[in-house]
Formats: C-alpha cells, structure tokens, sequence
C-alpha cells in the first residue's frame, strides 16, 4: 500500500507517499481500508519539529490520527466487525493518511448511511476537542460563549455544539467567513481590524445587552488573558494553550479528554442527520499531501480539508 513518510522535520516538501505495510494485525485489531482521513495543524506541527518536546517524531514517521473506511480484516478476538462494515475511528499511531491502517477494534464507530465518507474522515480530532471544549465550560441556554477561532476545523464545530446548547456566540474569526457564521446563528467579532479584540468584543456584547459568561479559546496567543480582562471565570474559559491555561488557572480540555467512541458516535450521529455540518474546503488524492497542507498553514480554510486515499465508494463522494 502507499503511506505518507517523512524522514526528517521540516516544511511540506518533506513529505512523501511511500510504499508500506500496515501494522501487522493483532487479535484485537482490525485493517481498515482508508476511504478519507482528516488533516489537522497539530500534524503540521509535529512536521516541522515544533512540538519535538511534548511529540517527538521517530523516522520514519507516517502522520494521521483520523479516518473513515471499510473494514478489509478483523482480527481472531474482534466480534464487532466484520469485513465490509463502513466505519470512522482513529489512529494513536500516526498512520491514517495511507490506504489501509491498522486499528485496535475499540478505536472504531459504525459511520452512519447518511454521513458522507469525507465528513466521516474529518470528524474526529475536530470533532473530539470541540466536544470537550463545549464540555469544560457547561454552556446553558441563553448564555453568551465567545469562541476565538470559530471557523476552523476545530471551532466551526464548537460554533454548532454551542448552539445545539441554545448559547448566544460570538464567534471570533476574519470577515471571509461571515455569511457561514450567520448562518449557523453567531455573530462575527473580526480579529484583524486594529483596535483591541478584548475591547471590541466587550463593546459587540454589550450591544447585544450581555455580558461574555464562557469562553472557547482554538487560536492562542492573547485571547486567555482577554476572557479574563472580560470578567469570564477561570473554570469557563478553555484554551488549547496548555501553557497559558497553566499559568492563568483556565481549563485546557480538547481531544484527549474527548476522545471515546460514544463521543465519536454522538458526533456521527449529529452530522449524519443534519444537526451539525462538517465544513469541508478541500479534499486531495493521497499523492497530494503537500498540496493538502499547503492549503491547511496558508489559507486559513473554513472547516476541514481531507485527504482521499482511495477510491471513495460509488454515490458517495460528497
Ligand atoms: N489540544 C488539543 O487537543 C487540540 C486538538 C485539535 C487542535 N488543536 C489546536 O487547536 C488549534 C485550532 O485547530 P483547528 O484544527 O481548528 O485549526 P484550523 O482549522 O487551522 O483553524 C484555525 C483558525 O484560527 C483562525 N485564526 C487565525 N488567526 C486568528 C486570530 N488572530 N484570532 C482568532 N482566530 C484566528 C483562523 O480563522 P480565519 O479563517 O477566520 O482566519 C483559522 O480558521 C490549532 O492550534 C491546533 O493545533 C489542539
């Protein structure tokens, strides 16, 4: 089969399809044939070698922790499946962007009928942080939840959970995104234009006669500090910046604590009947990784874009 590889850290061009061979299968395992599998900038972190001390890379290194397929063998000890059941899960091993992986049995959900094999591929990591942010602050109907952040992979589906919750968003994005924000019932704060994010979303709340009562940190940098100077609760403010959410006493709950299958099956279910979309900006042919990446660090997509390493089973590709 072919994998992606790289050797050593750097940027995109490090990236090659090789030729490989899954993980031998286990008694619990199970070859999934890969139909879509998600990309996510924590792979393009791990690349470059930024995250080398918390997720050192050994080389060669395959990448990918999402995936969407087909079942191609289950191991002697699995009963839940069987070849040719259509399935979503993950990888912890790096290697769902490849045509086949190998998987434990309990990494896996069945994939719905309804749900498009690319949502199916992209929903995991997104999925997964997006629900645990929603979860560490609680949001109640009617309360108002600013999230920095709110059009990528992460946030665009943090945007939808909060309002499944009835919340009020304040989605903190750049204006291309503003007709997709409105909508889903949130109202843009833009980030780039010049005076203080912190005062403009005080300012855009307290015309909508509020007060900010949570906040959804996915993009880093000032914004912890901006959802206290908002008055907002260490405990109902989430940051992905572990090291600001050290410092400042914030929650930092994202993949791993949402990580389980009836997480990854609620979620499935949720996009499968409409309840949620998956926004998808791009998908690639397996050989167009570098083209895939590329698009992920410098346009700033809405939603996801996802790899397609196989041929996509028939009346099924949207
Ligand atoms: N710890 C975990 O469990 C975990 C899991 C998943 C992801 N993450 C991290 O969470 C972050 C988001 O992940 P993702 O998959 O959603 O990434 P993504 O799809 O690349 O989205 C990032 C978004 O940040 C927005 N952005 C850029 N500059 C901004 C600014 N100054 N203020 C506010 N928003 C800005 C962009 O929005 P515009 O299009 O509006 O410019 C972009 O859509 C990444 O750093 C990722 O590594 C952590």
């Amino acid at each position: 089969m072919k994998a992606v590889r790289f050797d050593h850290y750097g940027d995109i061009d490090v990236l090659d399809l090789e030729d490989a061979e899954p993980r031998p299968l286990g008694p619990h395992d199970v070859l999934v044939q890969v139909h879509a599998a998600g990309i996510n900038p924590g792979e393009a972190k791990i690349r470059s070698g930024a995250l080398h001390e918390r997720f050192p890379a050994t080389f060669p290194s395959g990448q990918g922790s999402d995936l969407a397929g087909t079942v191609a063998e289950a191991g002697p000890a699995v009963t839940e499946w069987t070849v040719g059941d259509p399935v979503l899960g993950w990888s912890e091993e790096r290697s769902s962007h490849a045509e086949y992986v190998t998987v434990p049995a309990d990494q896996l959900v069945r994939k719905p009928d309804a749900l498009p094999w690319t949502s199916a591929g992209a929903l995991y990591v997104a999925g997964t942080t997006a629900w645990a942010a929603v979860a560490a602050v609680d949001p109640q109907a009617g309360e108002t939840v600013v999230v920095a952040g709110a059009t990528g992979g992460v946030g665009s589906l943090a945007v939808q959970l909060l309002r499944l919750r009835r919340a009020n968003v304040f989605a903190v994005a750049s204006p291309r995104h503003r007709d997709w924000l409105e909508s889903q019932g949130a109202t843009l704060v833009d980030y780039g234009s010049g005076s203080d994010v912190a005062e403009r979303l005080r300012q855009a709340v307290e015309t909508d006669g509020s007060r900010v009562q949570a906040f959804l940190d996915f993009h880093g940098g000032d914004y912890p500090r901006a959802a206290l100077a908002l008055g907002v609760p260490p405990t109902r403010i989430n940051t992905l910046d572990y090291a600001a959410a050290a410092a400042l006493g914030t929650r930092s709950d994202g993949n791993a604590q949402g990580t389980s299958q009836s997480v990854l099956t609620e979620l499935a279910e949720l996009a499968a009947t409409g309840r949620i979309e998956v926004p998808i900006s791009g998908t690639y042919p397996l050989a167009e990784v570098r083209q895939a990446f590329a698009q992920l660090e410098q346009e700033h997509p809405l939603g996801k874009i996802v790899l397609l390493p196989g041929a996509v089973p028939a009346l099924d590709r949207s």
